[in-house]
């Protein structure tokens, strides 16, 4: 680093998502009187609003993009630095930022989160969504559009299908299901008719099933359309009570150029060959393609055979962390997705670096309840433990792993429902050795526990099922369950009284 240290400081975070906010929220009030700066190259900082804890594991809050000022207002001896980080030399202790700017520090917390995977760089047709600036520029994009595809199976596509109007949208997953991240076949079986039309069905009777496996879902695309209006609902916009989980969405409204509601196909099990312009598309399809009706800025060559024209793609198929600029001259041990590998006090490999949220791999022995994703909830709890962990490390205090890495909790919206995942709800890492017990009304609730060994470890909610707090309990005592059998989940009982 060519210039002199401008300022050294006893904590520096990098970055204003979640993580690196919570973090300094943390440090400075801990230590009002020390010099603790906050590096980042956005205008805006992320905020957790209207935090409440649900039960013990289960948190909800708001996420707000505020200006930067406002946690300097809260904390007067917080230095913010708006300017990106360019290099880290771990040795010398110090940063350097893109505008030249050196700046020294005693512990370090890297928060510089991750980007969307992009398909393929540089394509004006592919748009991947992260912030408010991508998202504004889907939105444009979008009001132009008569049909667009969208990759990736992941929470943003979810929202994203179920969100716009006025386009037709193509759901390319590369599962025999969708929300593959967050939901097994039967929980897709229960999603896909909000993708459909009224929800103005009578609800099903109560039906208890038992199964091992899970039941293939069908190759074929499914076409579904649907009338919002019917419905009551406005199209995109602010939807009373999504105050629930924080959505990137809100506010916005999503509607592409064409006068039809939602309509949505999804073709299952494939992926991305390749993408065509127009002009390699016209090309291409003299040899091997069947030209699709009308002409298209861009096609999409699937795995499954089918080339669909589109007016653009969306890529929602994960995320890669940032963590390029900490890189070079240190090192760093990387995980396999190429996050920074973290120890169950979220230090890095390097002395005195920390880092926390989706930059980070957590790398200690996890509990077997509980198994990182790439959430908000994870960015706060991680920013919250870094924090402490790093105030520990000062003063020299023991501090042990925080009771929110025992159990995985998270509490979102899907297609306008309530959804609840805890522990090894998608009964990962846990092979043959596990059993289903699944209650579903077709409109209003699905019920999923996963059981190993009589023992509850895992479950899914969606819908108002008022049991979150009930199975947190029976996964986290560990209970055995082998006499309730399927009573577990029968709906005439109430489960509670016998386990209070
Ligand atoms: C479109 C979208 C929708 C999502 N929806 C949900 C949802 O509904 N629920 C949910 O739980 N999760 C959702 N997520 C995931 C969630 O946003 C992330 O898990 C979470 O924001 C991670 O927080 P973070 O603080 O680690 O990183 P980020 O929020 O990404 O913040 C990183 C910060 O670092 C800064 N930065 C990066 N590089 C540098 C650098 N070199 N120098 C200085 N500063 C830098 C950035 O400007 C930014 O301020 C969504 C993600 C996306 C993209
Ligand atoms: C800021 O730090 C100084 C000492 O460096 C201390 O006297 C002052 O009380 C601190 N301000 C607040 C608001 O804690
Ligand atoms: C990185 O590790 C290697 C071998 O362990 C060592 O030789 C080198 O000096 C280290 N580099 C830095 C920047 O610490």
């Amino acid at each position: 680093m060519g210039s002199e240290i401008e300022k050294t400081f006893k904590f520096v975070i990098v970055g204003g998502g979640i993580a690196g906010v919570t973090c300094v929220e943390q440090l400075s009030s801990k230590f009002p009187s020390e010099d603790v700066a906050l590096i980042t190259a956005g205008p805006h900082i992320k905020a957790v609003t209207n935090y409440k804890q649900v039960s013990r594991t289960l948190e909800e809050f708001d996420v707000e993009e505020k200006p930067f000022s406002v946690l300097q207002e809260k904390f007067p001896n917080l230095t913010v630095i708006h300017s990106a980080v360019k290099s880290l030399d771990t040795r010398s202790h110090c940063l350097e930022t893109a505008d030249g700017r050196v700046f020294g520090y005693k512990k370090l917390c890297i928060c510089s989160g991750a980007r969307p995977k992009l398909l393929t760089q540089e394509n004006p047709y592919v748009l991947g969504i992260r912030d408010t600036d991508s998202a504004q520029e889907f939105q444009k994009q979008l009001s132009k559009a008569k049909r667009i595809v969208v990759i990736g199976n992941g929470g943003i596509a979810l929202e994203l299908v179920y969100e716009v109007r006025g386009c037709e949208v193509i759901w390319a997953v590369k599962d025999k299901a969708i929300g593959n991240t967050f939901f097994d076949a039967g929980a897709a079986q229960f999603l896909i008719p909000s993708l459909e039309a009224d929800k103005a069905e009578v609800a099903a009777p109560c039906k208890r099933q038992r199964y091992t496996t899970e039941k293939p879902n069908p190759n074929a695309a499914h076409t579904f359309t649907a009338d919002e209006y019917s419905r009551g609902q406005k199209p995109g916009g602010v939807q009373p009570g999504s105050a629930l989980g924080p959505d990137w969405h809100r506010g916005m409204e999503l509607k592409g150029a064409e006068q039809v509601s939602r309509r949505v196909s999804v073709e299952y099990q494939c992926e991305v060959e390749q993408i065509l312009t127009s002009e390699e598309f016209l090309v291409s399809s003299k040899q091997t393609l069947k030209p699709d009706t009308g002409s298209w800025p861009v096609y999409v060559q699937l795995t499954n055979g089918k080339t669909l024209g589109c007016d653009f793609v969306v890529s929602a198929t994960g995320v890669v962390p940032n963590t390029e600029p900490f890189l070079h001259g240190n090192n760093f041990s990387l995980a396999d997705e190429c996050g920074l590998q973290v120890n169950d006090h979220l230090m890095t490999s390097e002395p005195d670096v920390y880092a926390a949220g989706d930059v980070c791999t957590a790398c200690w022995e996890h509990s077997p309840l509980w198994q990182q994703m790439r959430l908000w909830t994870q960015a706060r709890q991680m920013g919250w433990y870094a924090g402490r962990c790093m105030a520990a490390d000062v003063l020299s205090e023991p501090i042990e792993l925080d009771f929110c890495f025992e159990l995985f909790s998270h509490v979102t919206k899907f297609f306008n429902y309530k959804v609840v995942l805890l522990g090894k709800f998608n009964a990962q890492g846990l092979g043959s050795d596990h059993e289903l017990l699944v209650r579903c009304t077709k409109g209003q609730e699905y019920i999923k526990v996963v059981l190993s060994r009589g023992r509850m470890v895992g479950a899914v909610l969606i819908g108002e099922t008022d049991l979150e707090e009930t199975f947190e309990n029976l996964i986290l005592n560990q209970m055995d369950l082998t006499a309730y059998g399927e009573e577990l989940l029968n709906p005439n009982i109430d489960i509670e009284d016998y386990f209070d």
